[in-house]
């Protein structure tokens, strides 16, 4: 029997709801992956990553290859022993974190050279290496390695980049070989280019993966840009594997894009917005620092079950975070983690229910009405 598995238990228009099955656990769909670049999601406990409902995390080849090293994390037990979290973990490739954060690169047919933002030191990384450092890391579901061109980028170079894609694609695909546990997912490229990204697909499905992700999204092309590619990507790709979005988003592009067939996706966005004293409720966005919240003894959100909205106040929680508290990035990374898992529970329930149009209608009229 395999050891890993995707079952969609039920549709509704395009929407799916299923299950994600590894050895480290189950992974309800459609599913929000907090990240936790640095093997740690920014101010909270792993116990209490899992308490906000979340069933995986994503983690970076990038940032963990440059510090404290794949071959350290390995020696030291692998990266779920080392930040002891023992559900599945997703790590991205590293390709697009190099072209965003590093220094000097240089991209070849090879891979890509570059100097660490951490240090300066010189570094490549190939599809081989990337297959490589995944597989120290101990990672469950393994990124092929890409590259991601910034949008707006003409036709010529999103040709040229998704191919070379294609090509490094086939090399991970090599280099991953057969493990049994593990799940390697192939990334679709192309822009906002129908043929590129239905040429991008083909590629991919040749080759065969466990899932398939489309990246080149919210790159700064605009929601309405982004939802317009999402109407014909996911079905680019095929039906009975998992189809990931990369990098999104805010509330309201999460659920457009599980509207349109998309089953997980990640983003820094609650866990850096809660550091920074933004909170989403189903109102909307909430800015702590605002002297609004000064004297006001309200929950930042009355119907919502974590530890900010329970046991504190608006007017505590602008206070630590006016003083530059850590509790402050503490509260609001859980509330914002607690609210995007509501939110997942919510569109799965729906989707099994067959109620997504009005659950999608309540969510868009509760955000018409505005904070308290
Ligand atoms: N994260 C957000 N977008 C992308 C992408 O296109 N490729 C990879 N590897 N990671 C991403
Ligand atoms: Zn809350």
């Amino acid at each position: 029997m395999a050891l890993t598995s995707f079952d969609l238990k039920a549709r509704d228009g395009r929407a799916r709801t299923g299950v994600i099955t590894t050895p480290r656990g189950e992974i309800r769909t459609p599913a929000f992956m907090p990240v936790g670049t640095a093997a740690t999601v920014k101010g909270m406990l792993p116990e209490s990553v899992r308490a906000t409902g979340a069933d995986i995390l994503l983690g970076n080849t990038y940032h963990l290859m440059l510090r404290p090293g794949a071959e350290r994390v390995a020696r030291l037990g692998g990266l779920h022993k080392f930040m002891n979290w023992d559900r599945p973990i997703l790590t991205d490739s590293g390709g697009f974190q190099v072209m965003s954060l590093s220094e000097l690169r240089k991209l070849t047919e090879k891979g890509v050279t570059f100097r660490s933002h951490v240090d300066g030191s010189k570094h490549e990384l190939t599809p081989e290496r990337s297959m490589e450092i995944q597989k120290l890391l101990g990672s469950d579901i393994v990124m092929a390695f890409d590259e991601c061109p910034a949008l707006p980028a003409d036709r010529k170079r999103l040709t040229d980049s998704m191919r070379l894609s294609m090509r490094w694609a086939q090399r991970s695909r090599d280099a991953f070989g057969d493990r049994p546990g593990h799940m390697l997912f192939g990334i679709q490229q192309g822009g906002l280019e129908e043929d590129l990204r239905a040429e991008s697909a083909e590629a991919l499905k040749n080759i065969g993966f466990d899932g398939y992700a489309i990246g080149g999204l919210a790159v700064g092309e605009g929601q309405e840009a982004m939802f317009g590619c999402l109407d014909f990507a996911p079905g680019q790709l095929p039906e009975d594997k998992p189809r990931y979005l990369m990098g999104v988003g805010k509330p309201e592009d999460i659920v457009g894009a599980v509207k349109r067939g998309i089953d997980m996706m990640d983003c820094v966005l609650p866990s850096r917005s809660g550091r920074t004293g933004q909170a989403w409720t189903p109102r909307g966005q909430v800015n702590l620092k605002n002297a609004r919240h000064a004297d006001d003894p309200r929950p930042l959100d009355e119907n919502c079950t974590c530890p900010a909205c329970t046991s504190y106040s608006r007017a505590y929680l602008h206070h630590v975070y006016r003083s530059g508290e850590m509790i402050a990035g503490m509260l609001l990374t859980w509330h914002n983690l607690h609210y995007y898992q509501q939110l997942m529970q919510g569109m799965r329930d729906a989707i099994e229910a067959g109620t997504f149009v009005a659950f999608e209608a309540d969510f868009q009229a509760t955000r018409a009405l505005g904070d308290i």
